[in-house]
């Protein structure tokens, strides 16, 4: 263990902090050791790690000085904001404010910061192809993210930039399964016509990130990102009807329709897709499945995403 380098993860009850997790507990002799960082040592998913052997210890992302704490003695740390948590681009930036900080009083040697695009650098306030929101953002969980990108270059905090990409276990934790239309069918929803669709497997970001940790001095200072494949709606939807062993059409809607919806943060996934699909080129670009596959050999494509979790896709 004491010649092992600690990686301290942020989210490590979750899904882009636990996948990490878990790529360093599943290589013991990589050279790496994990700590889970949370706000409750003694929850379920705390003591799992424990049990798995992670350190686990506490800390919370809106408290500096105790990130601070439990980043001290740690080679690298993994950032990830909490934006569906509450729903403030304000708090996420001040959430990765703290992490910066936190890292550079930590002396971390290699941060990696789970961002997104900044997408007013492509969709000025000023572009009316989709609505402003919140008063200063296009997309707000995007927006934040990677104007918080100053907060580590400012701080002089070693960083690699992780440019993630949506995940397809939405389709499990966020409502957007197959659900029966009029016709009876099964069918998904997306805002994306027939323009590819970067997504992952959440687990398999925390892959990559384990490969970059293992990479070390060659991602400082580098954007990097990552997907499992560029998808179509259709090509989503017949995988997944293979996957589940029924017909599942894809239902494409236009991104106004899409904001209309009215659930939480509609509005905001509305703009996101829209962006995406407006950008196609440059998003799938910015993301080459070569690149993750390479940190990540294990990485999965959407049909074997969806056949490995089909019994976990709620779909009525
Ligand atoms: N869904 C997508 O398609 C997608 C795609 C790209 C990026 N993202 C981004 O991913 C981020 C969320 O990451 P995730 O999906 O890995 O999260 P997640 O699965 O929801 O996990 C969140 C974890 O964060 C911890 N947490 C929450 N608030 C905290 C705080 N104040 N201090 C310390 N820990 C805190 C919680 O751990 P404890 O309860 O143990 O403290 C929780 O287990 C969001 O910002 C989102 O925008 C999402």
């Amino acid at each position: 263990m004491a010649d092992r380098k600690i990686i301290a993860v942020t989210g490590a009850t979750g899904a882009q902090g636990g996948g990490l997790v878990r790529a360093i507990l599943a290589d013991p002799d990589g050279g790496f050791a994990v700590r889970a960082i949370t706000r409750d040592v003694d929850s379920d998913k705390a003591k799992a790690l424990a049990r798995a052997g992670a350190e686990v210890v506490a800390g919370n992302v809106d408290d500096e000085a105790s990130l601070a704490k439990a980043l001290a003695g740690a080679h690298g740390a993994y950032f990830v904001t909490f934006f569906w948590g509450h729903l403030s681009p304000e708090k996420e930036a001040a959430e990765a404010r703290n992490m910066a900080r936190a890292a550079k009083t930590a002396g971390i040697t290699h941060a990696i910061w789970s961002t997104l695009e900044d997408t007013r650098r492509w969709v000025p306030l000023s572009d009316n192809r989709m609505p402003t929101l919140m008063g200063k953002y296009k997309v707000p969980h995007f927006d934040a993210k990677g104007e918080s990108n100053h907060f580590f270059t400012d701080d002089g905090v070693p960083t690699t930039f992780l440019l993630t990409s949506f995940y397809w276990d939405n389709l499990i934790h966020f409502g957007m399964g197959p659900k029966k239309g009029p016709d009876g069918k099964l069918a998904i929803t997306l805002p994306m016509g027939e323009k590819r669709l970067s997504g992952i497997a959440a687990e398999d970001i925390g892959r990559c990130a384990y490969g970059i940790f293992k990479g070390g001095a060659e991602f400082v200072g580098k954007t990097v990102g990552i997907a499992g494949e560029h998808v179509t709606g259709s090509e989503m939807a017949a995988a997944l009807g293979r996957a589940l062993g029924q017909e599942v059409r894809y239902n494409a809607v236009t991104p106004a329709q899409y904001r209309g919806f009215g659930f939480p943060g509609a509005d905001d996934l509305g703009n996101m897709f829209q962006f995406y699909a407006d950008f196609e080129d440059y998003f799938t670009g910015a993301r080459p499945l070569s690149v993750a596959r390479k940190l990540n050999p294990a990485l999965q494509t959407f049909a074997q995403w969806a056949a490995a979790n089909k019994d976990r896709i709620p779909f009525s």
